[in-house]
């Protein structure tokens, strides 16, 4: 008998299709999310099911007694409760290496957003204040030859460290729960300890994943060592800040701007004060939204399930889940 897989939000038809090669597929065609009770109605009789930020909890295995493996289309996982899996069993894959490029791109378009502020300047030509040449209270910093500072140097650390030693020709540090010596010979980078690489960047990009162990990392008395003219730019998860004391600083001045594609809550509530504030960007989680690398993704997300299901062992199961 072939597995029974759900689908809890739109994919590519040639997704659909490669899991269907081997599974009975049944999926979710709202244009809203699922809603979570339904989810769990679905996943009665299932063995596998394709996500992307669902949460796999106790209370999604309880409704889904036949559950085998779960894959996500991401490379992070934090909606996966690992203890709970691990108990029942359950199989996790994400997609990690295909969208590191496009997520490293994103980087930069926060970088380079913030320090030109890009947004804020577009916002000034449509509303017609552009009269004449801007002056200095418009004035924007240099990214090249700046100094950047990695919070977690992973495939995708390593990807925005590239380009920026070597596209712009910046002096780049990193923090890393471990040593990366291959990344510093090869890229040019040193290894700091967070604090000091805090007092000494201008840029400073969050790239680690949530554990409990980065959860509010970065906090007051963290945003309180950056510069007065430092930038932060979070494409991590917002909860690996704590996004009041961000708030705090960025309107008090002791840091100059913050880039942000994700946040405590996602979307992001209508009444929050970063979006009445020019030195913040703020974009939709949209790290590695490009329809080539969210194609790539599910697809390598289908591989992963139908293997997992068939008796193949998937190539991406979480590293806690191995
Ligand atoms: C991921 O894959 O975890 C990214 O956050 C998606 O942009």
């Amino acid at each position: 008998m072939k597995p029974i897989v759900f689908i809890d939000r739109t994919v590519p038809s040639e997704v659909e299709t490669r899991i269907a090669e081997h599974c009975v597929v049944d999926k979710w065609e709202g244009a809203s999310p699922i809603p979570r009770e339904l989810l769990l109605e679905k996943l009665a009789n299932a063995n596998g099911l394709l996500t992307a930020g669902s949460k796999v909890d106790a209370e999604l295995l309880t409704h889904a007694p036949h559950l085998k493996a779960v894959s996500s289309i991401s490379v992070g996982y934090n909606h996966f409760d690992l203890d709970a899996m691990k108990q029942r069993g359950v199989i996790g894959t994400h997609t990690p290496h295909v969208l590191n490029n496009t997520v490293a791109d994103l980087a930069f378009a926060l970088i380079l957003g913030t320090a030109r502020r890009v947004a804020e300047l577009d916002r000034y030509v449509k509303e017609g204040k552009w009269k004449s040449g801007v002056g200095s209270s418009l004035f924007g910093q240099d990214v090249h030859h700046a100094k950047l500072g990695i919070i977690g140097m992973g495939r995708i650390g390593e990807a925005v460290a590239r380009r920026a030693r070597f596209g712009f020709e910046m002096e780049v540090s990193y923090f890393n729960r471990s040593r990366k010596p291959e990344a510093e010979s090869l890229l040019g980078v040193r290894y700091q300890e967070l604090n000091e690489l805090l007092k000494d960047s201008d840029f400073v990009v969050m790239l680690a994943p949530l554990t409990p162990e980065t959860t509010r990392l970065i906090g007051r008395d963290q945003f309180q060592l950056m510069k007065p003219s430092s930038i932060f730019i979070n494409i991590s998860r917002g909860q690996t800040v704590d996004e009041e004391a961000l708030v705090e600083v960025l309107q008090s001045g002791a840091i100059s701007a913050a880039g942000l594609d994700v946040f405590d809550n996602e979307p992001i509530p209508a009444d929050h004060p970063f979006l009445k504030m020019d030195n913040v960007l703020t974009l939709p989680h949209i790290g590695s939204a490009t329809t080539a690398t969210r194609f790539d993704m599910a697809m390598l997300a289908a591989q992963n399930l139908v293997n997992a299901l068939t008796g193949q062992s998937p190539a991406n199961i979480v590293a806690e889940l191995q």
